[in-house]
């Protein structure tokens, strides 16, 4: 962490939770967190349940976000949300581009770029992932691969949008897996992409923008990995489910 980036400590709650599961678990984390203010909390919900979960936020510091969004902004999209009806739910924060995302729904680097613009036209934040794959950690191409991810992710987004603009290195090898990156490899990449950062918006960019680090984050690693320079926060995918792990994290975080 650094003292000069707001730390952002979100959940990624994934296909979890149902309305009635959401505002059990917003009530019991609610006063847990309450006044840990070092850093901003955001829970990424399903669509169906964003609703429960704001209402069940209310009075908090809690924020709730969504998963991903669509670039259009309306039309023949079966499935998908745009960033106006999020925006219309007081949707203020949204996940693009995870690896599931990119894994199993064929998301690729141009779509990415298209649902990053469309929400923040609508002036949502974007929580923006990216990472390499275990074989590409294993040729030791992680920085050629993150650096090119942020160019092509990033493509067309201003430096004024970057305010708005959080990114997640989650190193795919390490999600839902067990395996967590070492605070040195965590720290080293997230590095990497503020230095692709530094080519494209200039040295205030790179240095202004949160970069979080995803990846089988959880109560026992927290505190070590927050402690790097280039580690502004955390995405949190399976200990998020469990508010006193959650909890820990911020804790970790203050
Ligand atoms: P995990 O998920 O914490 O369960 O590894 C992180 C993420 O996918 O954002």
């Amino acid at each position: 962490m650094n003292a000069k980036r707001r730390t952002v400590i979100a959940g990624n709650w994934k296909m979890n939770f149902t309305p009635a599961e959401a505002t059990a678990f917003i009530n019991e984390i609610k006063p847990l967190v309450a006044g840990k203010d070092a850093c901003d909390i955001i829970f990424c919900a399903p669509y169906v349940t964003i609703a429960a979960a704001q209402a069940a936020a209310e009075g908090s510091h809690i924020k709730i976000g969504a998963e991903n969004v669509h670039f259009a902004e309306k039309g023949a999209y079966t499935g998908e949300v745009s960033a106006k009806m999020l925006t219309a739910c007081g949707v203020e924060y949204v996940i693009i581009g995870h690896s599931e995302r990119r894994q199993y729904f064929g998301e690729t680097d141009e779509t990415v770029n298209l649902r990053t613009k469309a929400a923040l036209a609508a002036g949502m934040t974007v929580i923006l992932c990216l990472g390499e794959v275990k074989e590409q950690r294993l040729a030791g191409i992680t920085k050629e691969v993150v650096s090119m991810q942020t160019k092509l992710d990033l493509a067309g987004v201003t430096a004024e949008e970057m305010k708005r603009v959080i990114i997640a290195y989650e190193p795919v090898w390490a999600i839902g897996t067990g395996l967590t990156a070492t605070p040195e490899q965590a720290d080293e990449t997230c590095g990497q992409i503020r230095d692709a950062l530094c080519e494209l918006y200039g040295k205030e960019v790179a240095e202004s923008t949160t970069i979080q680090y995803g990846g089988s984050m959880n109560e026992k690693n927290a505190a070590e990995l927050l402690s790097k320079p280039n580690v502004d926060g955390g995405l949190i995918g399976g200990a998020s489910l469990v508010a006193a792990k959650f909890n820990a994290i911020v804790d970790a975080a203050q």
